[in-house]
């Protein structure tokens, strides 16, 4: 979909890093302290602030959730200074609130922005059954074939033999049969045990560890990986995967069609697409967020997908200097 606004001529993308390096300097004091609603609090406050204060006219399309649970961020809030853009905005203060709060690697702060009205997922569901890959396997993959006939499919695009295939997949009993699949087919696996925003971008990202993330998790999070999956030009294909009857019945009767096939551009249907992430804990995509004496070091990502334009930002805080602000 062309955006009906006319184009965003800004490069949002590097202001949109300076939100996600302030959640993720606020949620790694948290780091290993056992309570991942500390971790969350702190970045949504943190977050929250900093969007408030960019020139834009933007709607949280993907937040912490409905308004009575959600007293910020939540979904249909709008942010922003209230002039210029009109946006749709989806955050993860935290992918890996308990990752952080076990001190574990991989969690990153994230947030995703397009033109308003461009943001499209089923949120009736709280799963779904996702495929990513990068820009080589991107026309091959089919979330309705076999693992086997993926993974055949995603080695020949990448000239590789499928031993040499890596799968990311979350480490959950759900996936038990997703797991024998993958083996008997002959790949590779990772298992993670949280965090598939960062695994779903390095699978589609060139040259990395892993070439294909397969598995079920949540929504949301279908949505901002779609978000910088457009931007480095790979694919993600997903599908509800309702938890139980009830939840699949329910959507049924609201007209939903639960077999439906989402790619990227039915998640963000536009190319006015921008997404910034920074490391919380260090993982494979970013590192984490280093102290150093009077303050600390963090590295982000700013995508933007018309440009495609793809930016390793290395950030030194001065903590005495922000401290006569209300963030770090
Ligand atoms: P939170 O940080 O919000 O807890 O999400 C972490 C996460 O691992 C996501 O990356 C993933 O999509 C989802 O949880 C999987 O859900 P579940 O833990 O219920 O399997």
């Amino acid at each position: 979909m062309k955006n009906p606004r006319g184009p965003i001529e800004r490069n949002i993308a590097l202001e949109l890093v300076r939100v996600t390096e302030t959640a993720a300097l606020a949620a790694a004091q948290y780091l290993g302290k056992g309570d991942k609603n500390l971790v969350d609090g702190a970045a949504v406050d943190a977050m929250r602030f900093t969007l408030g204060n960019i020139e834009m006219d933007g709607i949280v399309v993907i937040g912490e959730g409905e308004k009575d649970h959600a007293p910020m961020l939540y979904i249909g809030e709008k942010i922003g200074k209230g002039s210029g853009l009109e946006v749709d905005i989806a955050v993860d203060p935290v992918d890996g609130t308990t990752l952080t709060s076990k001190g574990l690697p991989g969690a990153i702060s994230t947030v995703a922005l397009s033109a308003r009205g461009t943001m499209n997922y089923p949120k009736q569901f709280h799963y779904m059954n996702k495929i990513v890959t990068g820009i080589e396997a991107k026309d091959v993959i089919d979330i309705r074939a076999t693992v086997e006939e993926n993974l055949k499919a995603i080695a020949k695009a990448k000239k590789k033999p499928i031993s040499e295939i890596t799968v990311v997949v979350l480490d959950r009993p759900r996936h038990e049969q997703l797991l024998t699949d993958i083996r008997n087919a002959g790949a590779r696996v990772k298992l993670i045990s949280d965090g598939d925003v960062a695994a779903s971008i390095e699978a589609a990202m060139p040259n990395r560890e892993v070439d294909v993330l397969m598995g079920v998790g949540g929504t949301p999070e279908a949505v901002l990986s779609a978000a910088a999956i457009h931007c480095v030009g790979g694919m993600i294909q997903c599908m509800a995967w309702p938890r139980n009857k009830s939840e699949r019945d329910a959507a049924v009767k609201k007209g939903i069609d639960v077999d439906k096939i989402y790619k990227t551009n039915d998640l963000i249907d536009c190319d006015d697409v921008f997404f910034a992430a920074t490391g919380v804990s260090t993982g494979e995509l970013l590192k984490g967020v280093r102290y150093f004496s009077g303050g600390a070091q963090t590295q982000s990502l700013a995508m933007r997908c018309k440009s495609g334009t793809i930016r390793w930002i290395d950030s030194y805080h001065n903590f005495k200097q922000l401290d006569k602000r209300k963030f770090r």
